[in-house]
């Protein structure tokens, strides 16, 4: 088995944005994929305009490892699609911290 996945994230609900649960969620989904799958690699990407999503997911860990330029379009434009990646050894030293501090930074 390759032990590797992506995967992406939505919170349904706009009022919920920015207060702090995307990041817990993505920690304790992370919890699941290394912890629990015991999975070497979990990817990700986010368009260049979406920096809520590029934020929380550099404060889990995700590190940017490539661009596609223009690969999205949208209202008449094109934006980069960033591509992001961590290893389980970049996400446990960001989970010892959260176990101690309640937070990711
Ligand atoms: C992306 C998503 C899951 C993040 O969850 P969230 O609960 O909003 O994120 P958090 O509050 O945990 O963290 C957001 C971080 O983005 C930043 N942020 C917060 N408000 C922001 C704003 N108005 N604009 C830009 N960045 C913002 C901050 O850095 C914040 O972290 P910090 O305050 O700890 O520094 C959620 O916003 C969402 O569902 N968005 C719509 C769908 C989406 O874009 N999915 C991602 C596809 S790649």
């Amino acid at each position: 088995m390759h032990r590797l996945a992506t995967f992406w994230a939505i919170i349904g609900e706009k009022d919920y944005w920015g207060k702090g649960y995307g990041t817990d969620a993505k920690m304790s989904l992370l919890y699941y994929a290394f912890r629990i799958l015991n999975l070497h690699r979990v990817a990700s990407s986010v368009y260049e305009f979406n920096t809520r999503s590029l934020d929380y997911n550099k404060h889990c860990g995700y590190k940017v490892e490539g661009v596609l330029r223009k690969n999205c379009f949208k209202e008449g434009q094109y934006y980069d699609e960033i591509l992001l990646g961590v290893f389980r050894e970049e996400w446990e030293l960001i989970w010892d911290y959260y176990q101690k501090n309640g937070s990711v930074k």
